[in-house]
């Protein structure tokens, strides 16, 4: 039987994609470059119809972002307590390796109607550095109350 790797390099145990079969509690977690908060609370969810989270993750490992300098990661929230910009996704950018990264907590709204053309632009401006201002212009403002 062949052994199944997670991509962190660690055998997995059967029946699961990423659980490693020996539990280190002081090994680093993957680097990665941009993180992608997708909200997957309950008027969201609705709202994007299908699970954003691995939606996003197929097409980012298409696109060989999955690993690396420019890794794109992908988590799911539940609510932010932002409905009516549905679908919110919140990106931050690792700023302990990659120093003043261009895009860091950028809230962006409406992602349910992004085409999957939108998210590869959004992908290729993330790891190539270029501000996510210059491409897209639904982002949510935040005020200071
Ligand atoms: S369900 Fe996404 S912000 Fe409330």
């Amino acid at each position: 039987m062949e052994n199944r790797v997670n991509d962190m390099g660690s055998e997995v145990v059967e029946g699961y994609r990423c659980k490693p079969k020996n539990y280190d509690a002081n090994r680093p977690i993957m680097h990665y470059k941009s993180l992608i908060f997708i909200c997957n609370g309950e008027r969201c969810k609705k709202a994007g119809k299908i699970d954003k989270a691995s939606y996003l993750r197929d097409i980012i490992k298409d696109m060989g972002l999955n690993r690396g300098k420019n890794r794109i990661k992908v988590t799911r929230t539940g609510c932010y307590g932002a409905c009516r910009f549905r679908q919110v996704c919140h990106i931050t950018e690792n700023t302990q390796i990659n120093g003043n990264p261009k895009n860091n907590s950028l809230w962006l709204k409406h992602t349910h109607n992004f085409k999957e053309s939108d998210w590869r632009r959004v992908f290729t401006a993330l790891s190539e550095d270029v501000e996510l201002k210059e491409i897209l212009d639904n982002f949510i403002s935040i005020k200071l109350y």
